[in-house]
């Protein structure tokens, strides 16, 4: 079998491949067929006066997505997506079939998420899933290379980890049980006895209501240390997390570019993540203190500013090009130019708009955000427009964070969790801790949380025998997807996703 992505090593060659078709153009004794193997997309040239009558028949009759073998000779042609292209010998039909569903006009998300399993065979989700791919290697990579032990926790599982409120029940012989919200209690036992663990699995969440950053059914990298405080945790997120986007922004330059990411916005990345405590933080995006000489609510006044200048600019360039096309006997060519000018334009025009409308509402929660809280979408967005980087901010809110986080020693309102925001809108990506480690403080929180004393008995018993300082963190992986692919939704970031609404297909 030969496959796209190995072509470089073909070059002068006549070799054959296997795949769809995805995308078909025609021309005088000329079809130009795209074909894609699951590995790469490749260009077929297939010439009338090169390949025998069948195979150009075939080749001019082909729809999309019908399956094929095609035998030719690889060139090199730089324009090509990958750098090559196929002079065809021969075309054979493997299978047709009626008319392929998903059109290359535009479909709408609800179509195209009812015909996920289709859909996946598409450009942008060949790009998307092969970078989840590099990013779930890189995972391993980093955590395998390290020392560190994967370990699966349990799915089923009779506790709450991180509250009660978004808990799947299922029912286990006769007795409630919940698919796994996390599988950090088990990391920490595993943790105790093994050192330095990381579990990889799928988290179940039931929540309500439809986002763009939420699912029912993620996947969620928890590694646990033991003898690691807070600060070594931070550290350890950091150095992860830089460790990942760059593997991606090495490993995956072709998928990038397919999904238009800008790259220089994830090289970022490579900046040292500021470290900013609660406190700080709620000071900066209440614009009382500043950062850089800017606070928050001028460079909100200043994003306004820019997107008010760019509707300006996009209102005069339409104009201008609208005129042109009014002008008599312009060129079939010029014409189809200009109007796909005007129609970008217009869609940046209902971009620009729609963020500028939303930027009243950021400025009014981040002036009145109220200390003690937990931080918004909006909220997490303007903090990490004041950074060049994901920033971290840690010592949170006693009231607002899990009841295994340990208590500050200064100050008990306090507790040693540590969220890592992603810029450019993405938001919480990592949640931590330092965990409490001191039995009576432990049983006292687990009464605060409404929690069921007797399902946490075994986790007590780690603070019972040879209770050690430890942390561990977090990392949604369909969070982790969308920031380095730059996806606005969650929903193309995982094969088939669950999320309030859909289980299907
Ligand atoms: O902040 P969370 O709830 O933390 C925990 O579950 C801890 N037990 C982690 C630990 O310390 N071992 O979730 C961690 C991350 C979030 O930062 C987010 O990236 C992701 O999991 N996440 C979700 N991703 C998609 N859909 C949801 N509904 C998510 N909820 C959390
Ligand atoms: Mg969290």
């Amino acid at each position: 079998m030969y496959y796209i992505e190995d072509l470089g090593k073909f070059v002068g060659q006549s070799i054959t491949l296997k795949g769809w078709v995805a995308n078909k153009r025609t021309g005088k004794g000329l079809a130009f067929v795209v074909l894609r193997d699951g590995s790469g997309f490749c260009q077929c040239v297939i010439s009338q006066d090169q390949v025998d009558e069948n195979s150009f028949e075939t080749a001019n009759n082909l729809n999309l997505e019908n399956s094929i073998e095609v035998t030719g000779t690889i060139v090199k042609d730089e324009r090509q997506m990958g750098g090559y292209e196929m002079q065809a010998e021969s075309v054979t039909l493997l299978h047709k079939g009626p008319e392929y569903p998903i059109a290359k006009k535009e479909h709408g998300v609800e179509f195209l998420a009812d015909q996920r399993h289709l859909w996946l065979r598409s450009k942008k989700q060949w790009a998307i899933m092969r970078v989840r791919n590099e990013i779930i290697y890189s995972i391993h990579r980093f955590f395998q290379e390290k020392g560190f032990m994967k370990m699966d926790a349990p799915l089923l599982t009779g506790n709450a980890c991180e509250g009660t409120t978004e808990l799947f029940a299922t029912d286990f012989y006769g007795k409630e049980a919940y698919l796994s919200q996390s599988g950090q209690l088990y990391g920490e036992a595993m943790a105790m006895a093994m050192g330095r663990i990381y579990t990889f699995g799928p988290t179940f969440r039931a929540e309500k209501s439809k986002t763009r950053r939420h699912l029912s059914e993620f996947w969620m990298i928890e590694p646990e240390m033991a003898f690691y405080d807070n600060n070594m945790n931070m550290v350890l997120i950091e150095e992860f997390l830089k460790f990942v986007v760059n593997n991606a922004l090495k490993n995956k330059k072709a998928e990038l570019e397919v999904l238009e990411r800008d790259i220089e916005m994830l090289e970022k990345v490579n900046n040292p993540f500021p470290k900013i405590e609660y406190k700080e933080a709620v000071k900066i995006l209440r614009g009382e203190q500043d950062v850089n000489g800017k606070t928050s609510i001028q460079v909100l006044e200043a994003d306004m500013e820019a997107l008010e200048g760019r509707v300006a600019e996009i209102d005069t360039e339409i104009a201008e090009r609208e005129e042109t096309l009014k002008g008599g006997n312009i060129k079939k060519g010029v014409r189809n130019f200009n109007q796909n000018k005007i129609d970008g334009l217009k869609n940046e025009l209902k971009e620009v708009n729609e963020k500028l409308e939303n930027l009243p509402q950021w400025l009014a929660s981040a002036k009145n955000f109220k200390d003690g809280e937990d931080f918004g979408g909006s909220d997490e967005t303007v903090l990490t427009k004041m950074f060049d980087s994901p920033i971290m901010v840690y010592n949170w809110p006693v009231g607002i964070k899990a009841f295994y986080m340990k208590e500050l020693e200064t100050d008990p309102n306090y507790v040693k969790g540590v969220d890592v925001l992603a810029p450019e809108g993405y938001g919480e990506i990592v949640g931590g801790a330092e965990r409490e480690t001191n039995e009576d403080i432990l049983k006292r929180k687990i009464k605060e949380h409404n929690l069921p004393m007797e399902e946490f008995e075994w986790y007590l018993d780690l603070r019972r025998y040879g209770s050690v300082p430890h942390a561990g963190f977090g990392l949604g992986l369909e969070r982790m997807v969308c920031w380095i692919c730059g996806i606005k939704h969650i929903r193309e970031s995982i094969p088939f996703p669950r999320s309030y609404g859909r289980l299907m297909p």
